[in-house]
């Protein structure tokens, strides 16, 4: 089974948890069980956030800033079986897979700040996925909507606000066993990938968190017994 359990207070890993039956779905058979727990969470963020507050539909243009990461890869695939046009940012070290999940466009933010890349340019949708301290980062992400679209964005704080009739879609993903199952037959049949960073044996857990707590772990490392 898979699931998406919110994070309420301390916790643990463990290789059993105990989960209410309505937020399990069944796992998919195409990728080992383990490798499952790489879809529920940031799968469900990127649908969510894709067509459950930007209303994406085919034909419109979006931008995925941070496609490289767990939440981005889900995205870009979505995004572009919707029969969108997807631009997307992402690293030397992901720009190939992130190509090869249908974005028509990359751009590597390490060579040129994406606002440049994109001058001139405006998407229907713009999520962002990218922890930007500074206001004025966002705002340029902001300009790049055009009048009347959509920013979605993952990461807190967000936007103070939005004008040219741009609505502002600060998202918190949420557990849909009905949704996750439906991802789960995607992966089934071929339509989605799961992308696996890393995975480490429960011995290392300190290190993971360890790298966590230092901005070394981008996407989805699985912990395995
Ligand atoms: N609100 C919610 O419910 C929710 C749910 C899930 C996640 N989140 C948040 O959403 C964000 C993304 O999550 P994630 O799981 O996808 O994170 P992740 O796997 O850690 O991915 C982060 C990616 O961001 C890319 N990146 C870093 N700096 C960048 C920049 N300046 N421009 C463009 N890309 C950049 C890196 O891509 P490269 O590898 O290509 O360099 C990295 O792989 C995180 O902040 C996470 O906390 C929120």
């Amino acid at each position: 089974m898979v699931a998406w359990l919110p994070i309420a207070g301390p916790g643990a890993a463990a290789e059993y948890a105990v989960a209410p039956a309505e937020v399990l779905a069944g796992a998919p058979a195409r990728v080992e069980l383990a490798d499952a727990a790489a879809l529920p969470s940031v799968a469900l963020t990127a649908w969510q956030a894709l067509f459950e507050h930007a209303g994406l539909s085919a034909g419109q243009s979006v931008l995925i800033n941070g496609a490289g990461g767990a939440v981005g890869g889900y995205a870009v695939q979505f995004a572009a079986q919707a029969g969108a046009s997807v631009t997307a940012t992402a690293g030397p070290g992901s720009a190939e897979r992130v190509a090869s999940y249908g974005a028509g466009r990359v751009i590597d933010y390490t060579a040129t700040p994406v606002v440049e890349a994109v001058a001139g340019e405006r998407f229907d949708v713009v999520l962002n996925l990218v922890f930007l301290p500074q206001q004025e980062e966002l705002d340029k992400l902001v300009d790049l909507v055009v009048d009347g679209g959509v920013f979605a964005n993952t990461v807190p704080p967000g936007v103070a606000q939005t004008g040219r009739g741009v609505r502002n879609a600060q998202v918190f993903g949420r557990s849909d066993a009905a949704r996750l199952a439906e991802l789960v037959a995607k992966v089934d049949a071929s339509e989605v990938r799961v992308h696996v960073a890393q995975r480490r044996p429960l011995a290392e857990l300190r290190g993971v968190h360890e790298d966590l707590a230092v901005f070394k772990l981008a996407g989805k490392t699985v912990v395995v017994p």
